[in-house]
């Protein structure tokens, strides 16, 4: 099984919504996938209990020990959703269970530093100093014709992980997340350009991973 970990301590940074549609992708990929959700707001959890039937299934869990099962085999996948103020053991747990991070990151100057911090603060771990985790950057909420983007832009090409995707600020996220789906299960004309703008995030992911993509 493999285990991706989103985090980034910032409240609102992109958290549960790259969590929610990155287990949309996989699940849509035909992979049996289980979103844990870490955080005690729920967020993830009650976006599953919104979730349509017909949608490909995604099973839930919570560290409280409630579950959604997934019927038949064990899962593939354990995407993991996490909360604000992620820290101490509650983030080398985390950690420890990562095979990959995606570390959403929104375009302010308070989220550039809190998100500065928290990369400083995890590549003191053997385990990211010994490369074993794959972490990817994800520029969140981006609108290209702003200052902002393109500072953000400039923030994430420092360091040393790969800027895996730019994801622009659309409503069609947050009818997503009213609605329990992803924007993998939209149909072409609504969901067409986020496709093309996860593009190269399930590229990194499957490379990752063996997911067949296309
Ligand atoms: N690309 C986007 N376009 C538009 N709205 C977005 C986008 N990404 C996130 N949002 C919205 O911003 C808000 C915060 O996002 P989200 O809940 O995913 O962040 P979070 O990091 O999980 O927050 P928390 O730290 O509170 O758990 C939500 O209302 C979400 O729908
Ligand atoms: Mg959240």
């Amino acid at each position: 099984m493999q285990t991706l970990v989103v985090a980034n301590p910032k409240g609102g940074s992109g958290k549960t919504t790259l969590a929610t549609n990155a287990a949309g992708w996989l699940a849509g990929r035909k992979q049996r996938v289980v979103l844990a959700d870490f955080d005690p707001l729920r967020a993830a959890t009650e976006w599953l209990a919104r979730r349509p039937p017909l949608f490909p299934a995604i099973g839930g869990w919570t560290p409280d020990g409630a579950k959604r099962e997934l019927k038949g085999e064990p899962p593939q996948w354990l995407v993991i959703d996490t909360p604000a103020e992620l820290h101490g053991e509650s983030l080398r747990d985390a950690m420890r269970r990562a095979d990959i991070l995606l570390v959403p990151v929104s375009p302010s100057a308070f989220d550039m530093g809190a998100t500065r911090h928290f990369l400083d603060q995890i590549s003191e771990y053997k385990a990211v100093k010994k490369g074993e985790i794959a972490i990817g950057l994800v520029a969140m909420r981006v609108d290209p014709r702003t200052i902002s983007a393109g500072e953000l832009e400039e923030f994430l090409e420092g360091f040393d992980y790969p800027l895996v995707a730019h994801l622009r600020q659309t409503q069609v996220y947050v009818y997503c997340a009213r609605d329990g789906l992803s924007v993998f299960d939209l149909p072409r004309s609504r969901g067409e350009q986020d496709w093309e703008q996860w593009r190269p995030l399930t590229r990194w992911l499957a490379r990752q991973a063996a997911v067949k993509n296309d």
